[in-house]
């Protein structure tokens, strides 16, 4: 029997990946300062994500997730939120325009401070200091000091969190998404590289398509679905302090919900079945993500689904696999079988970056656009065997030119990593590489839908 829910019962638990504050009476008077600041997102939003959800697990509608490995108190700028919400845009349109199906847009953003590592500490020229585990911790610089975990911090990244959401918000919902700023979105060095050409031409059909449904009185003034876009938002449930103190009773349903961002995953690293984590996401009613990777088996993986979601609720689990372009069609079918077997609802996830992170020669942690494209790609083959519904992709990219994964039609070389390398964390897609993806991906939804209806099809004969 597992005891009762409540907001603190994670404490009862064994945690990973926590950092080790020096003060805790200071971290729980920022604990109750955050108990009193208003909720970044509404239970209602967050149900309205879960009910899209449930669309994406019945195979109507497909998940984009994407942005920041972490979000730093360094790069925030209003132009980079801009950036990072327009590639996704331009992402989010490829995929629904080429492949006529609804797109459900998260971000990582808003909220994506917290890193697990793979090791609690740093080593460097002898010196031994603790890892740097996300903006909302520690800082990254290499000193002792900015390496102390600093519970302000997450005031900071709380403060951040709102005002990025906002305009998000705006973003969303303010004009800027309209579909008729197709083209404006095709902006700076996207623009001219070979996928900013190939999303021209798909801008133009959209619009001529747009004038059509103009002259049959579908416009930006009559229909919000033209106008405006839904924009959700999403990170990793790791500093459990923060997402206990966002954690409200939503007073329509009396339910509990973690305000702090609409979705929230737990990462491959804090999967445990009794540990903290999971007793933690499974009491909130939000849509909720989990990471598996190559060590997740599938009786492990049917004892957390019925932990994370005994109802058997469509839209509230999302399975974002995550194994390495040369595993995934070895350890992903397993797991789709037990899911199948047992009939629960889930939508599956492809994140193609986590399972293929590498050293290059030159001394970068890096990503090869061919690995990323080769995991997605295996994902769908092993859906299209499985007959199940590969449902979305889930990926760290930025709206920025940098060059931190290699390859890609920019042909980014091991050497030309050291041009605009400027992650904390990790590799990301840059906004080119990340819009080449949707194309690619794109087709292959485009043939995954076309052999679901034909399976409908035959079905119904
Ligand atoms: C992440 O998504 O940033 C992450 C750390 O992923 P994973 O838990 O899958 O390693
Ligand atoms: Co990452």
């Amino acid at each position: 029997m597992t005891k009762p829910w409540t907001p603190d019962s994670w404490r009862a638990r064994p945690i990973k990946q926590a950092p080790d504050y020096p003060d805790a009476g200071a971290v729980e008077a920022v604990e109750r300062t955050l108990r009193n600041y208003p909720p970044l997102v509404f239970a209602g939003e967050a149900r309205r994500l879960k009910a899209l959800l449930a669309d994406v697990a019945d195979g109507k509608a497909f998940l984009l997730q994407g942005g920041d490995c972490a979000e730093s108190f360094a790069e925030f700028h209003p132009n980079n939120i801009r950036d990072t919400f327009r590639v996704l845009l331009q992402m989010a349109v490829v995929l629904t325009f080429g492949a006529a199906c609804p797109v459900v847009k998260v971000g990582r953003l808003a909220g994506q401070f917290a890193k697990p590592r793979s090791s609690e500490v740093e080593v460097r020229d002898g010196v031994t200091l603790p890892a740097y585990r996300g903006d909302i911790i520690n800082g990254a610089e290499f000193t002792a000091e900015a390496r102390r975990p600093d519970p302000q911090r997450m005031i900071q990244a709380f403060s951040q969190s709102a005002a990025t959401l906002n305009l998000l918000r705006a973003f969303a919902q303010g004009g800027y998404a309209d579909l008729h700023r197709v083209h404006a979105w095709n902006q700076g060095f996207v623009a001219n590289s070979p996928q900013g050409e190939q999303y021209q031409e798909l801008a133009d059909r959209l619009s001529e398509t747009l004038d059509f449904m103009a002259a049959c009185g579908l416009t930006s003034e009559t229909t919000r679905e033209i106008r405006e876009t839904d924009f959700f938002t999403s990170h990793e449930a790791l500093l459990l302090p923060y997402e206990q103190a966002m954690t409200r009773i939503d007073s329509t349903s009396g339910d509990w919900y973690d305000c702090s961002a609409h979705l929230l995953w737990i990462g491959d690293r804090t999967r445990q079945l009794d540990g903290a984590h999971v007793e933690f996401l499974r009491g909130v009613k939000n849509p909720v993500g989990m990471k598996c990777g190559p060590s997740l088996d599938p009786a492990d993986l049917l004892r957390l689904i019925d932990r994370l979601n005994p109802a058997n609720e469509a839209g509230r689990l999302t399975l974002v696999s995550r194994m390495g372009a040369d595993k995934v069609e070895a350890k992903l079918p397993a797991l789709i079988r037990a899911v199948e077997r047992e009939g629960r609802k889930v939508v599956w996830c492809c994140d193609p970056m986590h399972g293929n992170t590498v050293t290059s020669s030159t001394g970068y942690k890096t990503r090869s656009f061919d690995r990323i494209l080769a995991e997605v790609k295996g994902f769908f083959a092993v859906h299209a065997a499985e007959g199940s519904y590969a449902g979305g992709v889930h990926f760290e990219m930025t709206g920025q030119d940098v060059t931190e994964c290699i390859g890609g039609a920019q042909a980014i070389t091991e050497t030309g990593l050291a041009d605009r390398y400027h992650t904390v964390c990790d590799p990301r897609l840059n906004a080119s590489q990340a819009l080449e993806l949707s194309f690619l991906i794109a087709d292959a939804l485009k043939k995954e839908r076309r052999s679901q209806q034909l399976r409908q099809a035959s079905a119904a004969e």
